[in-house]
């Protein structure tokens, strides 16, 4: 049987690491990719990973380079490329080096990989997305973003140390844009089939979402040289893996929505049926009064950031 072949692209902490991830869960061969100053790092890693396969157990062509040609026929693409914001850089600073960034690099996935579903993980997320469908000219569905799939791991984290249950009875779903104006969903959360609501006053979730709002924040605080990886690492693999295994899973990624939810034409965080063909599906549900606000706040946030970025770029 043919194996899937995985391209990531940046192999810096979150792309090693999905990288990690992807080859123990032996989700395809994977070919991990940065800029040519940084090849001997990215072959480096990939020869370290391919070492790790007679113990963990798992058969996968591992390479790394900085030729895109090793990347053709991806069936998965991951952008990690790009850089994390520092102190003393602006949220702007931010939004124009990854737009060119995510732009060159979708200008080469473009070429090399026309059929790959492409998924984007640098920052600003919402924006980020929008640049790679932009440069690829791909169909939307095989463009998307992984931010839900981290922040309700975050989430379900929270409510289970919380609750001193265990993770796998927390189900959950936030939606909408990637950072602060994230829309909790209490009317989607529950904890072994009950809902959260009846555990859980709302002062005590509101704080628990205000955790996870600041989740990315707080990790950074910790770790003051980056940010985090392997939530954000794992959360990518388990969208690869919903592809390349044609899972059909349920989970909110950055697709693009336009007549879905009245967004019109923007990338935000919504629950989809992600299979072998990227985003298969939507699902519309109906927001409560107090979820569409927080929604609509959130797809406003997202636009102004796509505004900005298009003001950078030209
Ligand atoms: P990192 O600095 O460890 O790695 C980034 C890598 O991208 C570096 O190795 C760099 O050389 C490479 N790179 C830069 N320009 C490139 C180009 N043109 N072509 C190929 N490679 C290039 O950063 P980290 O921690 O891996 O984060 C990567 C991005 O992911 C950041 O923008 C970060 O903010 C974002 N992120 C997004 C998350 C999400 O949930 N959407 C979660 C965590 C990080
Ligand atoms: C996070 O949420 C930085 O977006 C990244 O950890």
């Amino acid at each position: 049987m043919r194996r899937a072949k995985v391209s990531i692209i940046g192999a810096g902490n979150v792309g090693a690491t999905t990288a990690h991830w992807c080859a123990a869960a032996e989700l395809g061969d994977i070919v991990l990719l940065d800029i040519p100053d940084l090849v001997g790092t990215a072959r480096g890693k990939a020869l370290d990973l391919l070492q790790s396969s007679p113990i963990e157990g798992f058969d996968a062509k591992i390479v790394g380079t900085a030729d895109y040609a090793d990347t053709a026929a991806s069936d998965v693409v991951v952008i990690t490329a790009g850089i994390a914001r520092k102190p003393g850089m602006s949220r702007d600073d931010l939004l124009s080096t990854n737009a060119k960034i995510v732009g060159s690099v979708a200008q080469e996935v473009k070429g090399t990989s026309p059929d790959a579903v492409v998924i984007v993980v640098s920052n600003p997320l919402d924006a980020m997305v929008q640049r790679a469908l932009q440069v690829t000219g791909f169909p939307h569905r095989r463009v998307l973003g992984q931010a839900g799939v981290l922040d309700t791991a975050r989430y379900r984290t929270f409510l289970a140390m919380e609750l001193g249950v265990s993770v796998e009875d927390v189900t959950a779903l936030l939606m909408g844009g990637h950072g602060d104006t994230m829309v909790p969903m209490p009317s989607c959360t529950s904890v072994g089939g009950i809902p959260v609501t009846r555990l859980l006053d709302t002062k005590r979730l509101e704080a628990i979402v205000d955790r996870t709002r600041n989740g990315g924040a707080e990790i950074v605080g910790l770790l003051k040289t980056g940010s985090a990886y392997y939530a954000p690492a794992a959360a990518t693999a388990q969208m690869v893996e919903a592809v390349v295994r044609d899972k059909k899973r349920v989970i909110p990624c950055a697709a693009y929505c336009d007549r879905e939810y009245g967004v019109g034409g923007f990338y935000v965080g919504v629950p989809v049926v992600l299979g072998s063909g990227g985003v298969e599906r939507i699902i519309e549900l109906e927001l409560t009064p107090d979820e569409r606000s927080h929604f609509d706040k959130s797809v406003a946030a997202v636009k102004e950031l796509v505004a900005a970025m298009a003001k950078l770029t030209g």
